[in-house]
């Protein structure tokens, strides 16, 4: 049955006029303080378009972090919200017990877009339980029980997946899941070692080595590890890291995991995927945020062999692989496709770096500016020689900036990196107009140095 639209049976509460005091209101009193907003007097939005949000109040923002790395296609990109539309006057939903033509469509554009030899996937709701599942299937092939997983990542907070993310995210008491051991990450600007790249012999990637002989049975289920550390403050190490765990990985015949959960579908430039920057063949990629571009869905595709034995008494999600979601998906990929996003990101995302390294020439409280695409990153310091992180003055940035209409984000162990990961429907108009009230944000925030 096909519907048209008809706005007098959308539930009135939700088509009423709220002020932003009034959410405020029933958010303070029924929301569960789990949900945290950024700043401190949390914005209201109501509407969207191309890399633009709206408020309650008609003020206009421009987004460079794309609610978290994760519109890629923007607020209500007309190809998306049709197929949304189209899709659900058809079917949001039955389980995967059943085939669906969306599903079985995804997995096969998945397949066309994926490294060679990754052909088989799995639909998920979210990025947390892709790498549980990931990490579940490596450990079932394997039959070892070790997983490998980097310093200052970010991979979810269901159990294991938190166990994976690294300190920052250990804040109340846990029985711990067992296996997980953690080596370092190639952080450059604050290395583990002391070294500076190159020249360091690429000590941080063959630590793992030393972890793998010293932790575990010789033998490895699997290596977990972003590209780009996103939540991490978008670390980003040389790619002979990656080359050089990787080999080590496979000496101890492990799986060799890339969570693409920020860095996949065109968001490094040029490329589909953040490992493909780095000459390293993963096994399983795992994918959620751009992937629907805002729609919940999540996913792993792996070579066929390590997926032959996962099977459906091994998992199962109620929501995972659901007409609704999958459809979107397909949407986003041939958005990707047809407005080459992928060299979009690589042109549009110089052009960003550019303004940001003008930036860093004229503030000393930039102390380092890394990343690649649409996916940079700032790290805030106090005093370029000790590295203290200023982590008050970012805050500071992030109002100021909220203030004169830009929306950024922050991350990092020490909460001292601004995010830059927006929607690929940016402009470079909007991207000077951003460097202007960055500039006079950073220029106030180091007033108090
Ligand atoms: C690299 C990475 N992996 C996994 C996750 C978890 O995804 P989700 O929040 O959808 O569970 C995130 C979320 O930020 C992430 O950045």
């Amino acid at each position: 049955m096909v519907f048209v639209v008809n706005e007098e049976l959308v539930p009135k509460e939700l088509t009423k006029k709220y002020s932003q005091k009034e959410i405020l209101e029933i958010e303070k009193k029924y929301l569960a303080p789990a949900v945290g907003h950024y700043y401190e007097n949390p914005v209201l939005f109501v509407d969207g378009d191309g890399a633009v949000l709206k408020d309650y109040s008609g003020k206009e923002y421009i987004d460079l972090f794309a609610g978290i790395c994760t519109t890629i296609t923007g607020y209500n990109h007309p190809k998306y919200v049709s197929t949304l539309q189209w899709q659900a006057e058809r079917l949001v939903y039955t389980s995967s017990l059943y085939s669906t033509i969306p599903y079985a469509v995804l997995v096969k554009s998945l397949a066309e877009i994926a490294p060679e030899g990754l052909t088989r996937s799995f639909i998920v709701n979210s990025g947390s339980e892709a790498n549980e599942a990931a990490l579940t299937m490596s450990r079932k092939f394997t039959k070892n029980p070790y997983i490998i997983v980097c310093q200052r990542g970010y991979h979810g907070r269901t159990t294991l997946a938190r166990e994976l993310s690294s300190a920052g995210w250990r804040t109340f008491p846990e029985a711990h899941p067992p296996g997980v051991r953690f080596t370092p990450y190639g952080y450059c600007y604050r290395c583990p070692f002391g070294k500076e790249h190159p020249g360091c012999n690429m000590e941080c990637a063959h630590y793992v080595r030393e972890v793998i002989r010293t932790q575990t049975n010789n033998a490895i289920a699997a290596f977990i590890a972003e590209p780009i550390q996103g939540v991490g403050g978008i670390v980003q190490p040389p790619p002979e890291y990656f080359q050089i765990v990787h080999e080590i990985v496979k000496e101890y015949d492990g799986i060799y995991i890339s969570d693409e959960v920020q860095t996949g579908f065109g968001r490094t430039g040029g490329k589909w995927w953040g490992i493909q920057h780095t000459g390293v063949d993963p096994d399983i990629i795992t994918m959620a945020k751009g992937f629907g571009s805002g729609i919940p869905i999540g996913g792993f595709i792996s070579r066929p062999e390590v997926a032959e034995g996962y099977t459906v008494t091994d998992s199962f999600a109620t929501f995972g692989g659901n007409p609704l979601s999958c459809a979107a998906a397909v949407a986003v990929i041939e958005i990707i496709k047809e407005e080459n996003y992928l060299e979009k990101a690589a042109k549009l995302g110089a052009h960003l770096k550019k303004r940001v390294d003008e930036l860093k020439e004229s503030h000393k409280i930039i102390g380092d500016v890394r990343g690649q695409g649409m996916m940079l990153g700032i790290e805030l310091v106090r005093d370029r020689a000790t590295k203290e992180p200023a982590n008050q003055e970012i805050l500071t940035v992030m109002e100021l900036c909220r203030e004169e209409g830009l929306l950024i984000g922050k991350g990092g162990l020490d909460n001292n990196v601004i995010r830059l990961q927006p929607p690929l429907e940016l402009t470079d108009a909007q991207i000077d107009q951003a460097y202007t009230i960055l500039d006079g944000a950073f220029s106030k925030a180091e007033k108090s140095l």
